[in-house]
């Protein structure tokens, strides 16, 4: 298990998507944090519904943070078929991953998919005294959509969780939660915004500051509109194109009705301290 010492913060961050615009915006960005590779940390999914799928797994690896398997690696490794990320059959998100992923697949260099499969599937670290696990959908299983509203779904995995905070990635999402004594960190993804009607992506932050242990989601503001023009440009324009432009998905079949209902609202920074029991959650807004 890696032992994170806290003199510099973490940095995570989920679905590349084959957003090299995006990835490289997030690499400035923790340059700019003064935050080294060793430091960050991916929860999967480097390659899946933008333009440039060899490029952004390339300059992933090639950074050299730390990166687990999501269902497109483990997909692409295995040179296989689809995406496997829990469509259900006869929805739009089903039918666009039709376009997508075989663009991804025909593009994918035998290097890449080998570093892909060599990827583990889970990354277990302490970081301030509190125990971690980064995974990419569920506790235990891949692709399983987690939203925060869905407080069963979230007790379950917590359940399984064996540490103190999960660290996931998968539905697109970014929120902190508790339930209990389990904390769920969805950092958010980087290459495609979260419904929230804004062109913006996001990432977390892992830090202590002044004794007290941070999760916080942030922001991203990136060459949005250059990302959308290589999707069209490569001939691979589709609905994701315009959602990287307008901040709304193409399809809300995989979304419960809370988060459905939070379509085209601005989502807020968080930041969520852990600490004792009276200062476990202040979600307190820092600005965006
Ligand atoms: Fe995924």
């Amino acid at each position: 298990m890696i032992s994170f010492d806290t003199s510099k913060p973490l940095l995570v961050f989920g679905g590349p998507y084959s957003n090299l615009q995006a990835t490289e915006a997030l690499r400035r960005r923790a340059d700019g944090l003064a935050i080294p590779p060793q430091n960050v940390i991916c929860t999967g999914d480097v390659v899946a519904y933008c333009a440039a799928p060899e490029e952004t797994a390339r300059y992933i690896a090639e950074w050299g943070c730390h990166v687990i398997q999501g269902n497109c690696e483990q997909q692409l490794a295995a040179s296989a078929e689809d995406c496997a990320c829990n469509f259900e059959d006869g929805t739009e998100c089903a039918a666009l991953a039709k376009g997508w992923y075989p663009y991804a697949n025909a593009r994918m260099s035998d290097e890449m998919r080998a570093w892909m499969g060599g990827l583990p599937e889970t990354l277990p670290f302490t970081y301030g005294g509190r125990t971690f696990r980064v995974v990419h959908g569920g506790t235990s299983v891949v692709n399983r959509w987690v939203f925060q509203s869905e407080r069963d779904v979230l007790a379950e995995e917590l359940a399984l969780a064996a540490a103190d905070v999960i660290v996931a990635g998968h539905s697109g999402i970014p929120y902190i939660t508790r339930i209990g004594q389990g904390t769920w960190f969805n950092p958010g993804v980087i290459g495609m915004p979260p419904n929230d009607g804004t062109a913006d992506v996001w990432y977390g932050l892992i830090r202590e500051i002044d004794g007290c242990l941070l999760l916080s989601t942030h922001r991203l503001a990136y060459g949005h509109h250059a990302a959308a023009a290589t999707m069209r440009r490569s001939g691979h324009a589709n609905a994701y194109a315009r959602t990287l432009v307008t901040g709304l998905w193409p399809s809300l079949d995989i979304l419960p009705p809370a988060e459905r209902a939070a379509t085209g609202k601005r989502i807020r920074q968080r930041t969520m301290r852990l600490g004792t029991q009276a200062t476990a959650q202040i979600n307190a807004a820092i600005s965006p």
